[in-house]
């Protein structure tokens, strides 16, 4: 099996049953794809790994999807929304500390009030700065005329996640009604392409009935949609949340952690220039978490900066990590683990995916 899994490694094309293979196998194995992907990433992205400095904006939410926790069916979470002030203040921070990029990530509404407010601030974080800051918004599926509206106000990349690309998985973690529609979520990804966005996706790993060639299909799909950016993580259980009854047939979380290790490594080796986040789900398994996803081929670590006291409110699974990243301390932590996964930090730079340059038009 090792001989099998060293010649898939050195193809040049990588088909499903490869992709299978490579997600199976076993730990020895597992180093191998590890290594190959850390070199990929050596050799195509460098190794840096780029600071954003995450906002969670809002828990409002109009979605209902089964899985998450601050759905809007959840009666038990108190509803926050950060003020303009306030995001300001943290976004002074991030510059402060020369990380260059931000991500604003919030639960979804599509209302003028929204939109606008969204704009606004949009602006006025550009007007924070004589130099561009690198902005990328995770505000879900929007209209063409509000990606226009934003990226002229000064976002420049977006993340939606498909979250599967299995259709029939999809409509098992997410109500089937015009507010969740597979194929809205993947329009969505070609009209932010088209609107001259840095796109991302990514997807849940370790759901329930989620299997190997499911996983090797939605690596398939990212690179079918020529994505520039992928944040990906484990699912995680909520218990205020439907889709928390198929607990009893989940694989344990050692187990979809190191699936997610895996598909990130996976990849980077598919996709080699892609921008790759080492997601926040991972800390919540392991206190190291996103350290080892440095390891395995990601470059992207959005250490949270929303102000402290809005933590416990967004809550989409059990065991969030509610960590103050404000503190010198953490990130002077955080900086030497990366240092020790053999990168450095990319500070002062946008740290855009180099994909986006050599992307074919949509
Ligand atoms: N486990 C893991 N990730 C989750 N998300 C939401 N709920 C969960 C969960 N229970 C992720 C989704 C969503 C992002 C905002 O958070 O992928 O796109
Ligand atoms: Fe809302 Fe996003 Fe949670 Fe779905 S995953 S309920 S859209 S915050």
């Amino acid at each position: 099996m090792q001989n099998k899994i060293t010649s898939i490694l050195k193809k040049e094309n990588l088909n499903r049953e490869d992709l299978i293979l490579l997600l199976s196998a076993n730990p020895s194995e597992t180093e191998l794809i590890y290594k190959k992907a850390a070199e990929i990433k050596s050799n195509h992205v460098g190794n840096y790994t780029y600071f954003r400095g995450l906002i969670e904006l809002s828990n409002v939410c109009t979605k209902n999807c089964y899985y998450c926790g601050i759905r809007k069916g959840n009666t038990k979470v108190q509803r926050y929304t950060v003020t303009d002030d306030e995001v300001l203040q943290v976004v002074r921070y991030a510059l402060d500390r020369n990380w260059g990029s931000i991500v604003i990530q919030s639960g979804e509404r599509q209302d003028a009030k929204f939109i606008d407010r969204i704009e606004g601030l949009l602006k006025k974080i550009q007007a924070l700065s004589s130099i561009k800051v690198g902005v990328t918004l995770s505000l879900g599926e929007q209209k063409i005329e509000t990606y226009d509206r934003w990226l002229e106000a000064g976002a420049t990349r977006y993340l939606v996640r498909v979250e599967t690309s299995n259709e029939d998985l999809f409509y098992k973690i997410h109500p089937k009604d015009k507010l969740h529609d597979f194929e809205l979520r993947k329009q969505a990804l070609k009209d932010l392409q088209k609107a001259g966005y840095m796109t991302g996706t990514g997807v849940m790993i370790g759901l329930p009935y989620q299997t190997m060639g499911d996983l090797a299909d939605d690596l398939l799909f990212m690179k079918e949609y020529d994505i520039d950016m992928c944040g990906m993580g484990p699912y995680i259980e909520h218990e205020d949340t439907p889709l928390y009854r198929y607990n009893d047939v989940l694989l344990p979380v050692k187990e979809r952690f190191d699936l997610t290790l895996k598909m990130i490594a996976v990849l980077r080796i598919l996709m080699k220039d892609v921008n790759i986040t080492s997601a926040t789900a991972l800390q919540a398994i392991n206190p190291d978490g996103r350290e080892e996803g440095i390891r395995c081929g990601a470059n992207v670590i959005m250490p949270n900066i929303t102000p402290v006291k809005y933590h416990d409110a967004y809550n989409l699974y059990k065991g969030k990590p509610q960590i103050v990243a404000e503190t010198d301390e953490y990130i002077r932590k955080l900086e030497e683990q990366i240092n020790e996964a053999g990168d450095e930090v990319g500070y002062g730079e946008l740290g855009d995916p180099l994909h986006f340059k050599y992307r074919t038009e949509p």
